[in-house]
């Protein structure tokens, strides 16, 4: 499984990325925001700045969200550096805006996606990936990751070759159950990549070892 970070901090992208085992970014216009980053010119150079560190895979999102304008400003985002993905929403127009850029060879990320069924719609138009939203599912009282375990089976069955990128992931345990169901990709705060580390008895172990290795000679 293939570990992205869901962030446009470059602080954390760079710690992410420091560790060795990133594979890639996710933002949408929500985290971007939160960087306070405003105006085209400086969404732009951010995305740029962000590709710079990781040169892996880096999702930017559309804000259009017709047909029309969906390429437009795909086509701008694709423009920035090879390893852009362009972000559709699972809308209407976005399926026909995947499908356009599944044809003309840019990679997307089908975003906002609730349901297998949508899934599906993604995975026949093409997209490169496809991101159901675990956390938020949770939060209607289902269960996230079943839907992630659901999807990569369909998948599976179907040999549709868009990857399962679970999103909204919330903790350590959500990354440890997509895994186990097959997600191809988990895009997390790194908040819960540094959760993984955690285990009580790492720390009193290690506390033992290097008091015990102050008695060697
Ligand atoms: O990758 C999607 C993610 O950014 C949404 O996360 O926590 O706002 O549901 P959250």
């Amino acid at each position: 499984m293939k570990f992205f970070i869901d962030t446009a901090n470059l602080d954390q992208i760079r710690e992410a990325n420091d560790l060795g085992i990133l594979d890639g970014v996710t933002t949408n216009p929500s985290l971007m925001a939160k960087e306070g980053i405003k105006g085209t010119d400086a969404v732009l150079k951010h995305y740029k700045d962000i590709c710079d560190i990781v040169k892996a895979p880096v999702s930017a999102e559309v804000i259009s969200t017709d047909f029309a304008g969906m390429v437009e400003e795909g086509k701008k985002l694709a423009a920035i550096d090879p390893h852009i993905v362009v972000k559709i929403p699972m809308i209407k127009d976005g399926i026909k805006a995947i499908k356009w850029f599944t044809d003309n060879g840019i990679k997307t990320n089908c975003t906002l996606v609730f349901s297998s069924g949508q899934a599906i719609l993604a995975a026949k138009a093409g997209a490169t990936y496809v991101s159901p939203f675990i956390g938020r599912v949770d939060d209607s009282n289902w269960d996230g990751v079943d839907l992630i375990a659901q999807i990569a089976q369909i998948y599976s069955v179907q040999g549709f070759e868009t990857q399962v990128l679970a999103a909204s992931i919330r903790n350590a345990l959500h990354i440890v159950r997509c895994a186990e169901v097959g997600a191809d990709v988990c895009t997390c705060p790194l908040s819960s990549i540094l959760g993984l580390l955690k285990h009580p008895l790492t720390d009193l172990g290690l506390a033992q070892f290097l008091a015990d290795a102050k008695n060697m000679g």
